[in-house]
């Protein structure tokens, strides 16, 4: 396996530009009128292993519904991507859902896991490689809403593909997803492809209790955004006077992750103080939901197509295969 950025600590860099971004980001939320954080600093340590147990809670059924998807649909969508493809994946999970497609492609070109946390990707990437010896992996530590370049498999691909599962789209407002799959037609150009998992638009009941489980999990996984601050910015975050709560917002059609302040407090953070008023809450994450035959129409406007898409028997979720005209 070949890896695209320095494999060692020789770049003395990256630890520290992350957390000058975290802390940037961090400040220009809070001083927001309506306080909000970005979700993408939910996967620290603790934070990537709450999420894998969300996974797992009988309410959270996007995992699972995606994952029956996949299982009942898969050699069909290999054989809609076709031979001798360039596989890219956008955060790289646990692969479970890729060693799908990987077990019923023929002659994959190489296989190219993309993701923010490095020790997740070398992690992942490495037991992948293991498993499939004759697969080139090619491991890309980016952001996928940044630029990138693209690693040279040995082999030339037939096309290029990006792998987006897990309804993480749904983290984009309109706009930027919109940004987000133009870059993928752009990435994989004409004649290229994506097969992209997103959770559709249901009763709210249901939605709402994928994000409020009765274990509080869920709970756990959003307040520990407040430690994750604490612990390396160094802000002094009551996290026991915060709760969570996460109600559908049915005007923007999403779920929405909020850190409810219980009583008056101050918070202080890099010399700066924020003021919240009981009840106030900090917008952690929105998670938007889907209509298929709307999405159907937008795509167009990202340079996509929707050519087939697969749903599971109750309609829950989505598994889209787009092509590039
Ligand atoms: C990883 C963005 C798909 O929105 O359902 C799970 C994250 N947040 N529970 C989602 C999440 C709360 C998840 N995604």
């Amino acid at each position: 396996m070949k890896f695209i950025e320095p494999p060692d600590e020789t770049v003395p860099v990256p630890r520290a530009v992350e957390t000058d971004q975290f802390r940037v980001d961090v400040l220009r939320g809070l001083r927001r009128p309506a306080k909000e954080l970005p979700c993408k600093y939910f996967y620290d340590e603790t934070g990537s292993r709450l999420f894998e147990q969300i996974c797992e809670l009988e309410e959270y059924y996007l995992t699972r519904t995606e994952l029956t998807i996949m299982r009942k649909h898969a050699s069909e969508m290999a054989e809609l991507l076709g031979p001798d493809c360039l596989l890219v994946e956008y955060g790289s999970g646990s692969s479970v859902k890729t060693r799908l497609l990987l077990d019923r492609l023929k002659r994959v070109a190489a296989y190219v896991p993309l993701d923010v946390s490095r020790e997740h990707l070398l992690r992942s990437a490495g037991r992948l490689a293991a498993r499939y010896p004759n697969l080139e992996v090619l491991p890309l530590w980016a952001d996928f809403t940044g630029a990138f370049r693209l690693p040279v498999p040995s082999r030339r691909p037939a096309r290029r593909v990006v792998y987006f599962p897990g309804s993480t789209l749904g983290n984009f407002d309109a706009q930027a997803a919109t940004l987000l799959l133009a870059g993928v037609a752009r990435l994989c150009g004409p004649g290229g492809a994506m097969l992209l998992g997103i959770d559709l638009k249901k009763d709210v009941r249901i939605l709402e209790l994928a994000y409020n489980d009765a274990k509080g999990v869920t709970a756990a996984f959003n307040l520990n955004l407040l430690t994750r601050i604490n612990r390396e910015l160094g802000a002094n975050f009551d996290v026991a006077a915060f709760r969570h709560r996460a109600p559908y917002n049915r005007v923007l059609g999403c779920i929405e992750m909020h850190l409810v302040s219980l009583r008056p407090q101050q918070v202080r953070l890099a010399d700066e103080v924020f003021s919240f008023a009981e009840g106030e809450f900090i917008l952690s994450e929105r998670s938007f939901k889907y209509d298929l035959d709307e999405f159907r129409a937008w795509a167009p406007r990202a340079g996509l197509r929707v050519e087939r898409a697969w749903v599971d028997g109750r309609n829950y979720f989505a598994v889209v295969y787009l092509t590039v005209p």
